[in-house]
């Protein structure tokens, strides 16, 4: 037998049995990697901008090397050491018959640092969407009670709230946003009333990757006393949030889209003030602080971490607090600048094509590393297809809103040449 180390071994051992018994490739010949094994350590030697290796972060995933994989915003996929923290946190907790729930602390711990605010304010979820409900049912909204709402929210982050209109009728409003960017937080402060309890928008649209002025919105519900909702799927991992600084009352996100963790996490954010102010949508074990089942007494825990009732699965919460040790080696700002590049650059290459019209403002703060176009007069939703038939470049096809566009995600581990492949393909097509 090669010499091996054992952990090396075992990870190899579960990993292939795992993902061989399911008929799915995970490490073959073809994929054009030269390592074959997981790996929990990850250095990158300089982390100044202009000498970051890229290539070797891109090497910390698994897909094949001439995947040409532009879609984070709809599925990040997982480096390495996450898969690697999953994996022996599995094999960990099967060989001690433990759920390991006392092991998460870690995970509130560093998601609480990367977006500045405390422990206790954050729970890990199953997904954004899950946050979404969670905040709109413990608000205990009544009839009658306006909830706005943007044209431009995913299916996830809007149906909470339409559900709370079908069972209690809760009015919601829909309103139009500008996608210059520019007049949106105009446009939320027109369309309040003084019925309005709550406003939930995105914080980077999954539409049109256009990023909306949370903070500035956060301040205006303040000030009306309205509750500021906000979906950061599209944002948690692109680039630096401080919700200390924000100060919204909620915000949730997928754990599984730019921070490249685990599927099946996101987290929760709850404002302290609201936690003993505001009681949880569901109950169980770990939401209480105090239980006595003969008396009939139950108290809540002072944190939002009460949301996390029952048994969880630890090694995909593990796998989050990787994901985020991941993202800090590199450095969000980094990440956050490699992606306004490689956006600026595909940005460049669009505009050398007529037919092209961009539907992503292009000031620095309304937009981040997404970019949504459409070629004038075209099925663009078929065009995509074509994109990924004919040119092997992953896109995702904006439907939504009517949009009739194509939507392109730029992560660290893009490069310039697929984006140069990608305007190659355009223009291409657009001759057709
Ligand atoms: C803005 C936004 N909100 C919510 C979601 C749903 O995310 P999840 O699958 O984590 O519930 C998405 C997914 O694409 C999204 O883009």
């Amino acid at each position: 037998m090669k010499k091996e180390t054992r952990r090396g071994f075992i990870q190899k051992s579960i990993l292939s049995g795992a993902f061989f018994s399911l008929g799915i490739p995970f490490i073959n010949a073809n994929n054009n990697h030269e390592s074959k094994t997981l790996d929990s350590e990850f250095i990158l030697e300089n982390t100044n901008y202009d000498r970051i290796d890229w290539t070797k972060i891109r090497e910390q995933f698994l897909f094949p090397k001439d995947k040409q994989y532009l879609n984070t915003a709809s599925l990040g996929p997982s480096p390495r050491m996450v898969i690697d923290t999953i994996c022996k946190t599995i094999e960990k907790l099967e060989t001690t018959c433990s759920h390991g729930h006392s092991l998460t602390k870690k995970t509130h711990t560093q998601i609480a640092a990367f977006l500045n605010t405390s422990p206790d304010e954050i729970a890990i979820i199953r997904n954004a969407t899950e946050g979404m409900n969670i905040i709109a049912r413990t608000l205990r909204l009544k009839a009658g009670d306006e909830v706005i709402i943007t044209t431009h929210e995913h299916v996830g982050g809007a149906s909470p709230w339409l559900s709370l209109q079908k069972d209690l009728g809760v009015v919601v409003k829909l309103i139009d946003l500008d996608i210059t960017g520019e007049k949106n937080l105009q446009i939320i402060k027109d369309a309040v009333t003084s019925k309005t309890k709550a406003i939930a928008f995105s914080h980077i649209t999954c539409t049109n990757g256009m990023k909306l002025p949370a903070k500035e919105i956060a301040a205006f519900c303040k000030s009306k006393n309205i509750y500021s909702c906000v979906d950061g799927a599209q944002a948690l991992g692109m680039f630096p949030i401080d919700l200390t600084d924000m100060n919204p009352d909620f915000y949730t996100s997928s754990g599984h889209k730019w921070l490249f963790g685990p599927k099946g996490t996101g987290i929760l954010y709850m404002n302290k003030k609201w936690i003993s102010k505001l009681n949880p949508v569901f109950a169980g074990a770990y939401t209480d602080s105090k239980f006595d089942l003969n008396s009939l007494t139950m108290e809540y825990r002072a944190s939002v971490q009460r949301e996390e009732y029952g048994t969880r699965n630890t090694a995909i919460s593990l796998g989050l607090g990787s994901a985020i040790e991941f993202i800090n080696t590199i450095g969000i700002e980094n990440v956050a600048k490699r992606g306004r590049e490689l956006a600026n650059h595909f940005r460049k290459g669009l505009s050398e094509i007529p037919e092209i019209e961009i539907l992503t403002p292009e000031t620095a703060i309304y937009s981040a590393s997404m970019l949504t176009f459409r070629i004038k007069g075209k099925d663009n939703l078929k065009l995509n297809q074509e994109i990924s038939r004919a040119h092997k470049i992953r896109l995702r096809g904006i439907y939504e809103n009517d949009l009739n566009a194509i939507r392109v995600s730029f992560a660290v581990f893009n490069n310039f040449k697929e984006i140069d492949n990608l305007i190659f393909a355009l223009k291409t097509m657009v001759k057709k």
